[in-house]
């Protein structure tokens, strides 16, 4: 007989019953008060101080590749990051992941290694230093993304450091699971979504026919929260208190009304509330990154994840090897 296979972890609790996230014991309305600093130590313990440091670098290597990232999506060309530069601790991983991100937009910003890490990295990838509400509003978003229990990115970590490879490979790994639009991909297709639904006079008529063609409304639906997603309304909060969305919020909020409504109709028995994608597509456009680079921004965030359980999974010297229960398949 087989069974099913539950993993400890003391790293955080994504109770989908009561709608809840704990990060190391702390609630996400705590979460969202820490800077991106602290917010690395939480997850990562004193290790973080090098973080500036890793910054200044490691910019010149990344900017030594940014020939290769033209072809490449976001994320692609920052797992070509990882795996090309000099990043064998924690630190180097989620300088080079914010680096890769900031420096494909501009190859010539220069990190300084006494900002704050979410400051730094978008004073480099605007081109010129934010405005307060900016900052705020990328730190919210990396607090609500950093730590999200065993999901598909951080799960394809563990398994891949179970093996006892280095952090490397397995935040290499990671940024492979999170290309797929199931997972992480989905608000750049949330912003396109809103995009036609203001464009459209009927747009419940719009979802009902998006529906019945079988298509999915993205930024709807989480595997574990079958209530609500705690960090929607986080995340709703950080958008108003950007104080530039008021239209474009009011609007999703309708949106999202018109959209719960008819996903109810259409699948009674399962209900499918917003997840974290939806206003987390708001803001980051409202911050000024491009629809096709937010799943990069997430995963410049939830490396802070990625390797806490990857320490956490070496910590434990087990190997991930789930059994498969075979079934003769009959033509
Ligand atoms: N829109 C329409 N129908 C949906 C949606 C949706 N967003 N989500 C699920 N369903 C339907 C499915 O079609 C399926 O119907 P069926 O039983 O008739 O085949 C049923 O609900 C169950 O779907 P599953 O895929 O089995 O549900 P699961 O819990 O595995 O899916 C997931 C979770 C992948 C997030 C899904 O809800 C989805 O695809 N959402 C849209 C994409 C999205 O927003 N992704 C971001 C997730 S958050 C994150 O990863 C950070």
């Amino acid at each position: 007989m087989t069974t099913a296979e539950t993993y400890v972890t003391h790293i955080s609790l994504v109770d989908g019953e009561r709608g809840e996230l704990r990060v190391r014991g702390r609630s996400l309305e705590d979460l969202v008060r820490l800077s991106s600093g602290e917010l690395a130590q939480l997850l990562l313990g004193e290790r973080l101080i090098e973080l500036g440091t890793a910054r200044q670098q490691l910019a010149p290597q990344i900017r030594a590749l940014l020939p290769w990232a033209r072809p490449l999506q976001p994320v692609e060309w920052l797992r070509l990051a990882v795996d090309a530069v000099d990043a064998h601790t924690p630190a180097r991983l989620v300088a080079t992941l914010g680096l890769a991100l900031a420096l494909r937009r501009q190859p010539q910003a220069e990190a300084d290694p006494e900002a704050d890490h979410a400051e730094d990295i978008l004073r480099m990838a605007l081109g010129h230093p934010p405005e307060h509400w900016q900052v705020a509003a990328l730190q919210a978003y990396w607090a609500c993304v950093a730590e999200h229990g065993f999901n598909a990115s951080t799960f394809t970590a563990r398994v891949v450091a179970s093996t006892g490879a280095g952090a490397r490979a397995a935040v290499s790994a990671a940024l492979g699971a999170l290309q797929g639009p199931l997972h992480g991909g989905a608000p750049g297709p949330v912003l396109d979504m809103l995009d036609e639904l203001e464009r459209c006079s009927e747009p419940a008529h719009w979802i009902r026919q998006k529906l019945a063609r079988g298509e999915r409304l993205m930024g709807f639906g989480h595997r574990i929260y079958r209530r609500r997603d705690p960090r929607v309304e986080v995340l709703r909060k950080a958008c108003q208190a950007t104080g530039r969305l008021a239209e474009r919020l009011e609007f999703a909020t309708r949106m999202e009304a018109l959209a719960s409504a008819e996903l109810s109709a259409f699948k009674p028995g399962r209900p499918l509330p917003t997840n974290v994608e939806y206003y987390t597509a708001l803001l980051l456009d409202a911050i000024g990154f491009e629809r096709q680079e937010f799943a990069a921004v997430f995963a410049a965030g939830r490396v802070l994840g990625w390797l806490a359980h990857i320490e956490e999974q070496r910590r434990s010297g087990k190997l991930i090897r789930p059994e498969a229960r075979y079934l003769e398949a009959f033509d």
